[in-house]
C-alpha cells in the first residue's frame, strides 16, 4: 500500500471474525459457489470472514475464506476497504499464500505457446524465487494461473499434494519459495506489473478468488477434487450440467471461405452423419474476408450468406440443426466502421506506434461505455435469430496499456478483465439458454474465471490428436473434462501436417466436448460411416466421460502410450481409452493398469474396441488394477483402443 505522502507499507492486525453456513459471494468477479444441482461439495460448505485493520491507514482487510469440506476445497479472496479520510494506493495484492514451515517440495507448472498450451513442468523448490505469470492481459498460453506443490515422491496414485489456481483470466503471479531457514511459501495472486490501484475513501477492491485443495493420495484425487470443483461449482447454467451438443465447427472446414449456400451444405452433411449445430465461425460481419479487417463491425454480411442470419439460421433449423456463432467482442480492426468513429476505444499509448497482434488491436474494455456498446451490437444479432452457441474469441494480448478516459492508468488492466466478465454476465442473464465457449487463438485463457461464465472453452488452435494427448492431459491436472473444447479434424492434420487414424483423432476428441471441424463433403463413404458410429457410441458414453471421475492411467510425455479412464459416479460403467505414441520393430506390449475400480468386484467386458478381449468376458477388479490390460501390438502408427467395462 502506499499513502498520499507516498509512504509504503501496511500493518494489518486482527479486529473480528465471522462464520457463516454458506460460501461468500464476490461483486463482479467470478467465484466458488453452491452447486446448480445439489451436487458434492454443498454439504457442509461455510465461510469464514477476518477483519483486519491498518488504523493508521484507515485500511480494513477482510480475508474471505470458503470451505467446501467434502472436496478438500478452500478458497481464499481479500477484500480491501478505504475506511479512512485519505486516498490509499494499492501497489501490490496477492490473493492466497501457503507457508510450509519445514520438508522438501517439487513445484509442477503449466507453461506453453500458441497451439501447444498446458505442458507440464515439475521441478524441485530451491532457495531462491520461482514464479510463473502473465502480464499480457489474458492469463496467457505462457502459463496457466495453476500450480501445485507437492512432496517429492507424490505420483498420481500415492503422495501429498497442494494446489493453487486463479479464479480469474487477467495479469497474474504465482510463486514458490524456499528461504532462509528452508522453509517453503507458494502464493498466488494479481501481478503487480502495470498495476497500481487508487482507492479513494469509501472505495474498497476485491482480490479475485484462489481455489486451493490437497491430497494425501496423489495427482489423480487432486484433479478429481478440482474437477467436480470447476465443473459443479465454478460453471453455471443449464450446459454446465448437460452433455453438450456435438457440433461441426465452420473453421477448419472452410476457414474465411463460405456462403450461405456452402453453409447448408455443410449443415446438411452434419445432420446425416448425426450432429447436433452447426457452428460458424469467423468471416459472418462487416467485410471480414480475411483477418485484417471489421472487428468490431457485428453487423451480418447479407451479402455473403445471400440472405439475412435468420433465414439462414432458420434453413439450419428446419435440417434439424441446432445453429451457432463466433464473436471477437474485445477486438477492433483499423480497417473498421467502428474504429473510423471511435479510434479513442482502442488500446493504443498516444504518440507510440500501437503494437498489433493479427493485425487488431483491443478495445478499452475497462470503458463501460465501450462494453455497453458491443453488448448491443451482439444482443442486435442475438434477438433476430435462434442462436443457441456463441463460441467467445480473444486472439491477442494487450500490449499497449492507455485508457483515454483512465485518471490512473494502474487501474486499466484489472478494469478491463471486470469489464470482460460484466459483458459476459450481461449475456448470460439475458440469453439464458444459450451456450458460450471461451477461446484466445485456442487455449490462451484457459482458467477459472472464464469458466464461470463459459462452461467450456476450445483447448487449443491446434487440433492434431497426437499433440492433443499432451495438452489435454496437463490440461486435464486442474480442469474437468466438460470444459475442454475439442474435435475431429482432417488428416493430415492442418497445424502441424502429421496423419492419424480417424478413429484416434475421435477417441481424442472424446476426451473433451467432441466435435468437427472439418468439409464432410471431403470424406469418403467409409470414413462418413465410421463417423455415425463415433457419434453413436459418443452418445452412450458421454454422461460416463463428461460427468464421471477422470484417472490418468500414464504420462504422453514419457509413456509410449496415453491412457485415461473415466468411471461413472456410481462406479457401474468404466471406459478405457488409449492411444499409441510410438511404433518400433518387434514392438513390445503396452500394459495399461486400471485405478478406482473396486478390488472385490468383477466387471464384465460390453464394448472391447480392438483389444482383442472377447465381449461378454468377465474380470476382478483388483486384477485389471494390478495386471492391466495387454494392448495387442498393432501395424501402423498412432492406433488407438477404446473399451467399455460394466461391474457385475
Ligand atoms: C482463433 C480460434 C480459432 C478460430 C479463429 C477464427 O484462432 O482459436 O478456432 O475461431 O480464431 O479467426
Amino acid at each position: 500500500m502506499r499513502d498520499s505522502r507516498g509512504v509504503y507499507g501496511c500493518d494489518l492486525r486482527y479486529s473480528a471474525y465471522e462464520i457463516r453456513n454458506e460460501k461468500y459471494v464476490l461483486d463482479n468477479l467470478p467465484y466458488v459457489h453452491k452447486s446448480e444441482n445439489g451436487a458434492p461439495g454443498d454439504e457442509g460448505m461455510q465461510s469464514l470472514l477476518i477483519t483486519l485493520k491498518d488504523d493508521r491507514l484507515g485500511l480494513e482487510a477482510e480475508l474471505c475464506y470458503g470451505v467446501l469440506p467434502q472436496l478438500d476445497i478452500i478458497t481464499r479472496s481479500v477484500v480491501l476497504k478505504n475506511a479512512g479520510k485519505e486516498r490509499i494506493v494499492i501497489e501490490k495484492i496477492l490473493s492466497a499464500s501457503l507457508d510450509f514451515p519445514e520438508g522438501k517440495y517439487d513445484v509442477l507448472t503449466f507453461y506453453g505457446r500458441h497451439a501447444m498450451e498446458r505442458n507440464r513442468q515439475r521441478q524441485a523448490v530451491s532457495h531462491g524465487i520461482y514464479s510463473v505469470g502473465s502480464t499480457r492481459g489474458i492469463s496467457s498460453h505462457q502459463y496457466n494461473p495453476f500450480l501445485i506443490l507437492a512432496a517429492p515422491e507424490t505420483c498420481e496414485t500415492a503422495g501429498s499434494c497442494w494446489s493453487m489456481q486463479f479464479v480469474y483470466s487477467g495479469c497474474f503471479e504465482a510463486l514458490a519459495e524456499k528461504d532462509q531457514y528452508n522453509q517453503t511459501r507458494v502464493a498466488m495472486g494479481l501481478s503487480d506489473e502495470q498495476f497500481s490501484y487508487p482507492l479513494e475513501p469509501g472505495d474498497q477492491f476485491t482480490a479475485p478468488e484462489v481455489i486451493m485443495s490437497y491430497s494425501s493420495s496423489g495427482f489423480g484425487k487432486l484433479s478429481r477434487n478440482l474437477h467436480r470443483c470447476i465443473r459443479d461449482h465454478v460453471c453455471r447454467g443449464r450446459y454446465a450440467h448437460e452433455v453438450r451438443p456435438v457440433l461441426l465447427n465452420s473453421w477448419e472446414a472452410s476457414y474465411f471461405d463460405f456462403s450461405g449456400e456452402s453453409l447448408c451444405k455443410l449443415a446438411e452433411a452434419a445432420k446425416d452423419l448425426g450432429m447436433d449445430m452447426l457452428v460458424m465461425d469467423d468471416g459472418w460481419f462487416g467485410s471480414r474476408s480475411d483477418d485484417s479487417r471489421s472487428l468490431g463491425d457485428w453487423n451480418v454480411n447479407e451479402k455473403k450468406l445471400g440472405g439475412s442470419l435468420k433465414e439462414l439460421v432458420d434453413k439450419v433449423n428446419a435440417l434439424g440443426l441446432k445453429f451457432g456463432i463466433w464473436f471477437e467482442p474485445e477486438m477492433i480492426s483499423e480497417d473498421s466502421r467502428l474504429y473510423r468513429e471511435h479510434s479513442s476505444w482502442a488500446l493504443v499509448v498516444p504518440g507510440r506506434k500501437p503494437v498489433r497482434g493479427r493485425y487488431q488491436l483491443v478495445l478499452d474494455f475497462s470503458r463501460p461505455e465501450v462494453v455497453d456498446y458491443i453488448f448491443s451490437g451482439m444482443c442486435e444479432v442475438l434477438d433476430h435469430a435462434n442462436i443457441e452457441y456463441v463460441k467467445w474469441d480473444c486472439n491477442r494480448d494487450i500490449a499497449d496499456v492507455y485508457s483515454a478516459t483512465a485518471k490512473d492508468q494502474g487501474k486499466v488492466l484489472y478494469d478491463y478483465v471486470l469489464g470482460v466478465y460484466r459483458l459476459l454476465e450481461m449475456l448470460r442473464q439475458r440469453y439464458p439458454k444459450l451456450l458460450m465457449e471461451g477461446c484466445a487463438g485456442g487455449g490462451g485463457r484457459f482458467d477459472a474465471g472464464m469458466l464461470f461464465y463459459t462452461p467450456q472453452i476450445w483447448c487449443s488452435d491446434n487440433s492434431d490428436a497426437i499433440d492433443r494427448l499432451r495438452i489435454q492431459y496437463g490440461t486435464s491436472f486442474g480442469y474437468p473434462v466438460s470444459t475442454m473444447g475439442a474435435h475431429v479434424s482432417v488428416s493430415p492434420n492442418e497445424q502441424n501436417g502429421r496423419v492419424t487414424p480417424l478413429e484416434t483423432r475421435a477417441v481424442t476428441a472424446m476426451a473433451g466436448t467432441f466435435g468437427y471441424e472439418l468439409d464432410p463433403s471431403r470424406l469418403s463413404a467409409e470414413e462418413k460411416e465410421a463417423i455415425r458410429k463415433q457419434i453413436r457410441r459418443y452418445r452412450r458414453l458421454a454422461p460416463i466421460i463428461q460427468y464421471g471421475d477422470y484417472y490418468r492411467l500414464s504420462d504422453p510425455f514419457c509413456d509410449e502410450v496415453c491412457a485415461w479412464e473415466n468411471i461413472s459416479s456410481d462406479g457401474t460403467m468404466v471406459v478405457v481409452t488409449a492411444v499409441m505414441q510410438a511404433v518400433h520393430g518387434n514392438m513390445t506390449e503396452n500394459y495399461v493398469h486400471l485405478q478406482g475400480l473396486d478390488e472385490e468386484a468383477d466387471y464384465k467386458v460390453t464394448d472391447p474396441g480392438d483389444t482383442g478381449l472377447a465381449a461378454e468376458s468377465i474380470y476382478n477388479g483388483a486384477a485389471l488394477m494390478e495386471g492391466g490390460i495387454p494392448l495387442p501390438v498393432r501395424m501402423g502408427e498412432y492406433h488407438s483402443y477404446q473399451l467399455l467395462f460394466v461391474k457385475c
